[in-house]
């Protein structure tokens, strides 16, 4: 028997277990939160004795006899400075990290009333945060301290909500302690727990599988192999490539395959019951990387072939160019794959509903699922509802089937709520990652530095299924030219199908890849032509008239010169410091699927008892999206804040607005809010918002694009793009010290979740161009959570964000999204600055010999 403390209350516990199990299953304190299970993320911060300590670490008998304080046990007072200051700074994204940052700062400020950034910086370096950057969070940090020592009040919340504000976010304070639920943190009646048994082998045959032992444990439920998915076993959004199971006789082709799925009573029982589940394997040579499938002789890992997409842009005359030029930059970069790192694993409940099944997850679009779902069971539509949850992050990762469809079916087969959630290390495994990219990049220009063609390849490794990896390396080829005035392209692009992860949809979806190849490209040109980086690119910008490589002419609404003139003195001043280096990159990305894929958001508002309710089903995943509704409906009706509402996406309710995909939601599911308000706004003109009670108001928005190979002269690739440039800093020792980010974002409906999705970016791309790597052997990952070189607090610098607005066009308020485009530019430009350190052109990411990575 142990005693412990916590949040006041004497707990006494029968047997020794996992302190974060404790927590979390038999007190049900949500705020201590599961991001890694391994030590690395800070997320189940609690505080014992005053000392913040990792519970997933810790055995309650090491906590034996102390005081333990969650966010849960804070005093009243505590949790409202906190949730205002966090709030009120936006410093509360996807939130999955938030509560156990809190923990982090309360001990932080319990023993010094007045950090400075520094010891901020110190103080949550054990806690990573994946979305914001860390910028705001010390914001929120220093604005909680001096709450605290000034005993200030806190201000009562603003009832001005419309665009262009910067209201506090609609989910912050119930993100900030702990109330918000993420799937993980609903517990059902009647709850088991399914998981599934994965190969030892990236490529191996499936020989047989014995259940008989497993099915004998006492608690065991069911094992479930190939033969009982009821519909159809192959899923996928756009290739139906990806097996629910793979089958006894077939070929795995990736160590996240799923070979069996295994449901018990009680989690503890999980681990024993997937051992006594007997699986022969024959293992196969893997193919490891796109040269490998492309071989003649390679093995077939889908019966197709392994080309899974080829990809052409040809515009103008490229070999005139080519022999017109005085300067060429030629030159082959790699990219590496890319880890989302969300701080929420993967998790799905499965609750049989009448005939069919409904399913609490957390993802990036839940008519996805709904289809997918409705395809493995064979159900006819409507017997499959999907709810989501909050979203503890996604960047891309949350797109695929990787728990959902598990829960699903398990809890279709056994007529019992199965909750399957991944631990960190299956989520590594398993979900896509941003492709890895090996890109032959050749750029011409004439003796002014003036863009005069290129030709680029590109060859893509799609790992194991298909996932997005058609558009993903298409968006790579549409983009790799750049934002410039130019009009001789050739551009190709192979995806091959590997061994390893699959490649899928990740913020920049392909074009992180392709822009770290041009933009380097555009550097060296600048260098052989002898003027500055900064030149080259106003030399060559897109201007509002100007015609795009692709074709498309930039609108009006086009503001790529501004966001380089608006860095021109910091790059220029830097440029002549001697004890500094400066780095420069720019790049454009589309908001939308475009090239005439059909595109359609979606939002209604339904009238209940005096509420504006705001259906979508939109997934926010922590980018603040249905705060940006929100403030759209409130400006267009003028309604308070407390008068509108906006409801979690389920298929029972919300229209279908597509995938949180290609920075399409704030335009397409903004200006579909904005209709639906539109007409709310009509209608109280003749009634009050009691006497509309049970009306519903739909608001939906499409737009045509024209598709890549179009006869057009200037086809509409998409409905709008984005610009920015960004400059880094280095100081003497290579560490950056500075980034400034200047975007040309349309209009900001929200500023400070803009500058807020600038920060997470920036860092993201640093990591990118650092520090973050994903070693595979024979198709296996080599790391853990804790060694993906995510950057933490202390290792962030200094982001200035500069947002630009000059977007006159009403569909949804001339925004243009920003979700994508920020975590794009540091990558080439922390490659331009190191270049003028020591004169080394790298050509591969994570870049080599600096000060992070020898
Ligand atoms: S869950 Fe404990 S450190 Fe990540
Ligand atoms: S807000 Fe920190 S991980 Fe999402």
């Amino acid at each position: 028997m142990y005693t412990l403390n916590v949040n006041g209350n004497v707990c006494k516990v029968e047997n020794d277990k996992n302190m974060m199990d404790y927590l979390r299953d038999d007190l049900r304190l949500t705020s201590v939160k599961n991001g890694c299970n391994q030590g690395a993320c800070g997320a189940c911060s609690i505080i014992a004795d005053g000392k913040v300590v990792r519970a997933c670490t810790m055995k309650i008998s090491k906590l034996e006899g102390k005081e333990i304080v969650t966010v849960e046990g804070l005093t009243e007072r505590e949790k409202d400075v906190y949730c205002y200051a966090f709030a009120k700074c936006g410093a509360v994204q996807c939130g999955f990290c938030i509560p156990g940052m809190i923990i982090s700062v309360k001990a932080l400020i319990d023993q010094n009333s007045n950090p400075t950034r520094d010891d901020i910086k110190k103080g949550i370096r054990g806690n990573l945060c994946r979305c914001t950057g860390y910028a705001k969070i010390e914001e929120a940090i220093l604005l909680s301290a001096k709450i605290f020592r000034d005993n200030d009040e806190i201000p009562k919340t603003i009832e001005i909500v419309g665009v262009g504000k910067d209201i506090i976010r609609i989910d912050a304070k119930d993100k900030a302690i702990g109330k918000a639920k993420y799937v993980d943190d609903i517990v059902v009646d009647g709850m088991v727990y399914g998981k599934a048994i994965r190969p030892p082998f990236a490529r191996c045959k499936v020989l047989s599988i014995n259940k008989e032992n497993a099915l004998k444990l006492n608690g065991v439920i069911g094992v479930y192999t190939a033969e009982d998915v009821p519909g159809k076993r192959n899923l996928g959004h756009i290739v139906q490539d990806w097996p629910v199971m793979i089958a006894v006789g077939e070929e795995t082709r990736y160590i996240g395959d799923a070979i069996a799925l295994v449901v018990v009573e009680t989690k503890e029982k999980l681990e024993e019951a997937i051992k006594l589940v007997e699986i022969e394997y024959e293992q196969l040579k893997p193919v490891n990387n796109p040269r490998e499938a492309a071989e003649e002789n390679a093995p077939l890992i889908h019966e197709n072939g392994n080309l899974l997409s080829l990809q052409s842009l040809k515009r103008g005359d490229v070999d005139n160019a080519m022999n017109k030029a005085k300067y060429i930059s030629e030159y082959t970069y790699k990219t590496p794959f890319t880890e989302h790192a969300f701080l929420e694993p993967e998790c799905a409940i499965g609750i049989p509903d009448g005939e069919g099944i409904k399913v609490i997850t957390s993802s990036q679009g839940i008519y996805d699922e709904y289809r997918e779902l409705t395809n493995m069971l064979g159900v006819e539509q409507g017997k499959v509802r999907i709810q989501s949850a909050y979203v503890g992050g996604g960047f891309g990762g949350k797109e695929d089937m990787s728990v959902q469809h598990h829960a699903g079916l398990l809890a279709y087969l056994t007529k019992k709520p199965v909750k399957v959630l991944l631990s960190r290390q299956e989520s590594i495994n398993i979900h896509p990652k941003r492709h890895a990219m090996e890109i032959y990049m050749k750029v011409a220009c004439d003796e002014n530095g003036k863009l005069l063609g290129m030709r680029s390849r590109i060859i893509s490794d799609t790992g194991a299924y298909a996932s997005l990896g058609g558009p993903v390396l298409q968006r790579a080829c549409t983009h790799a030219a750049g934002p410039y005035n130019y009009q001789n392209v050739d551009i190709e692009g192979r995806a091959y199908y590997t061994n390893n992860p699959p490649g899928g949809a990740f913020r920049g979806f392909g074009v992180s890849q392709s822009c770290f190849a041009m933009e380097c490209a555009l550097n060296d040109l600048a260098e052989k032509v002898g003027i500055t980086p900064w030149e080259i690119r106003y030399l060559n910008a897109v201007r509002p008239g100007d015609v795009l490589p692709n074709g498309q002419i930039a609108d009006e609404g086009t503001a790529f010169v501004e966001t380089l003139e608006a860095v021109k003195d910091i790059y220029e001043e830097t440029d002549k410091d001697e004890n500094r280096y400066v780095g420069i990159a720019s790049a454009m990305k589309n908001a939308g699927l475009g090239v005439g894929v059909p595109d359609t958001g979606r939002c209604n508002i339904m009238i209940q008892d005096g509420i504006a309710r705001i259906r979508t089903s939109a997934a926010g995943i922590g980018q603040g999206l249905q705060t940006v509704i929100f403030q759209i409906v409130c400006e267009i009706t003028g309604l308070n804040a407390r008068q509108v509402f906006v409801e979690l996406p389920d298929t029972k309710y919300t229209p279908n607005s597509g995938t949180t995909t290609a920075s399409r939601q704030t335009v397409f599911t903004g200006e579909a809010a904005r209709r639906a308000a539109m007409k709310l706004r009509g209608a109280l003109k003749e009634k009050s918002l009691e006497e509309l009670d049970g009306e519903l108001f739909v608001g939906e928005y499409s737009f045509d694009s024209d598709p890549i190979g179009s006869d057009k002269p200037n086809p509409v690739s998409h409905v709008a793009y984005g610009y920015a440039t960004q400059v880094v800093i280095l100081d003497k020792e290579g560490i950056v010290e500075r980034v400034v980010a200047v975007h040309d974002i349309g209009h900001a409906i929200n500023p400070v979740t803009s500058s807020g999705q600038v920060d997470g970016g920036v860092v993201m791309s640093l990591g990118y161009g650092l520090t973050e790597q994903f070693p595979l052997k024979d198709g296996i990952p080599q790391v853990k959570f804790g060694t993906l070189g995510l950057l933490r607090s202390v290792q962030v610098p200094i982001i200035e964000t500069i947002l630009i607005e000059k977007n006159k066009e009403d569909l949804a308020f001339g925004a243009k999204g920003i979700g994508e485009i920020s975590a794009i530019p540091a990558a080439p430009a922390v490659q331009n600055a190191y270049f003028k350190k020591d004169g080394k052109f790298r050509v591969s990411l994570p870049l080599d010999d600096t000060a992070y990575k020898k």
